[in-house]
């Protein structure tokens, strides 16, 4: 660990700043709805990625899955925060299945800040937003 990684908190302005820059950038021209996520991994960098939509609809993927691939590209580990910035009429949460990809590098307690270009609207730690989870250490036991 190193660079205030202990205290993600502290992380959380750049980490909804990079989600929102990097949503300006999504490839949503099918559904119109842009999302940009940023994850801080172990080192305190954070990786940003918006939404990719295809013609082929189901091809498509979510802004989150695309941070992760940042983050594993840089040589990332784990997940210590994660940032999620989209407009709508309530806070934007990852679908499902992102929220297992999350899961695969990130812990219970992990914050999920979920924004909108004013700024955080909600907060909630993934162990919320997927309980009871399969994860890594199911494989290890
Ligand atoms: N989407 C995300 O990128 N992240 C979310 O958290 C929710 C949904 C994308 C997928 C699709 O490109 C568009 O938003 C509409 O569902």
């Amino acid at each position: 660990m190193s660079r205030n990684t202990e205290t993600p908190e502290l992380h959380r302005e750049a980490l909804i700043a990079a989600a929102r820059a990097v949503r300006e950038n999504a490839h949503a021209p099918y559904s119109r709805f842009a999302v940009g996520a940023a994850v801080l991994d172990e080192q305190g960098r954070i990786h940003a990625g918006a939404n990719v939509e295809n013609a082929a609809y189901p091809q498509g993927w979510c802004a989150e899955t695309s941070a992760l691939a940042a983050l594993v590209a840089a040589g990332g580990r784990r997940v210590l925060a994660v940032a999620v910035c989209a407009v709508a009429s309530e806070p934007v949460t990852p679908c499902g299945g992102c929220r297992q990809k999350l899961r695969e590098f990130a812990a219970d307690d992990c914050p999920v800040w979920l924004a909108d270009l004013g700024g955080l609207r909600a907060t909630h730690s993934l162990g919320e937003l997927l309980p009871c989870s399969f994860g890594p250490h199911h494989l290890r036991s």
